[in-house]
């Protein structure tokens, strides 16, 4: 479903920085992949680059056989709206507007009519447990129950790729579980790609499969074989090793 080809990202003019250094990853329909690495290694840059926030310098990227970027801008919101779902830390909801109100904002953008707009909310709601929250504006909210709407929101268009950057960034680990348990579950149920930025172990241990970049760079991957609790293990050894860690103190 994506395919990423030596993609570079130089960010400057005079003073250049190489955030991206040549990265290739194929993902396929319905995988549920983990990004981490250490700060500043790229991740972000990645994850903007794929929700076509920014250009590449050089290579390419297949979203179903789509290359974003040579679409014009107004095709480019059509994609965006139309195969994309976001999640971000901040959350990115309109305060002054109800919660039932922001998850249906894609849709509205789209012209979709109100009667179906409603059909939906009632459907993804209560699979959020977020049925209460809907006639509640996001300042009466709280961090954990905004999160769940801002997942809400990406979803109610059945995007083909999800894009989240750490969305249990600002959760404690009551929330994370649940926001994650969420993300599994839209995965398995709607066969939905995702594609997770996080530096959180146990986040990360909701994934099928791991990639781990460094200085720009795809260093390794590893696979979820089934057992959650082992998969976290080897997360944290492979994050000590990657970030350069010692393990003797
Ligand atoms: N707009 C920009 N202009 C110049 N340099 C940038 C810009 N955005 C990011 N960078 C640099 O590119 C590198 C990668 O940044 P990026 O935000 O992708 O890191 P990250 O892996 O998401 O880090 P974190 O875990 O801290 O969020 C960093 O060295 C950063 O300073
Ligand atoms: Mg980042």
């Amino acid at each position: 479903m994506l395919q990423v080809e030596n993609l570079r990202k130089v960010y400057g003019n005079e003073l250049q920085y190489e955030a991206l250094k040549g990265i290739n990853l194929t993902v396929e329909d319905g995988e549920f992949i983990g990004i981490m690495g250490p700060s500043g290694s790229g991740k972000t840059t990645f994850l903007n680059l794929l929700a076509t926030i920014d250009q590449p310098t050089s290579g390419s990227i297949l979203l179903n056989g789509k290359n974003p970027n040579t679409l014009n801008q107004e095709e480019i919101a059509k994609f965006r709206r139309k195969e994309l779902g976001f999640v971000f830390q901040s959350f990115n909801l309109m305060p002054t507007l109800t919660v039932e109100e922001n998850i249906v904002l894609p849709l509205t953008l789209d012209g979709e009519k109100v009667s179906r707009m409603k059909k939906q909310v009632r459907d993804l709601a209560p699979r959020l447990g977020i049925e209460t929250l809907l006639p509640k504006r996001i300042g009466e909210i709280s961090g954990g129950q905004a999160q769940r709407v801002a997942v809400a929101r990406a979803m109610i268009h059945h995007p083909e790729l999800l894009l989240a950057d750490e969305p249990t960034g600002n959760l404690d680990t009551k929330s994370s579980r649940d926001v994650m348990g969420l993300l599994r579950q839209l995965n398995q149920e709607e066969q939905a790609t995702i594609l997770m930025v996080t530096h959180d172990p146990l986040a990360a241990s909701f994934c099928q499969r791991i990639v781990f970049i460094k200085d720009g760079e795809l260093v390794d991957e590893m696979h979820n074989d089934g057992n959650q609790g082992r998969f976290y293990d080897r997360i944290i050894t492979e994050l000590a090793r990657i970030e350069g860690v010692d393990n003797e103190f």
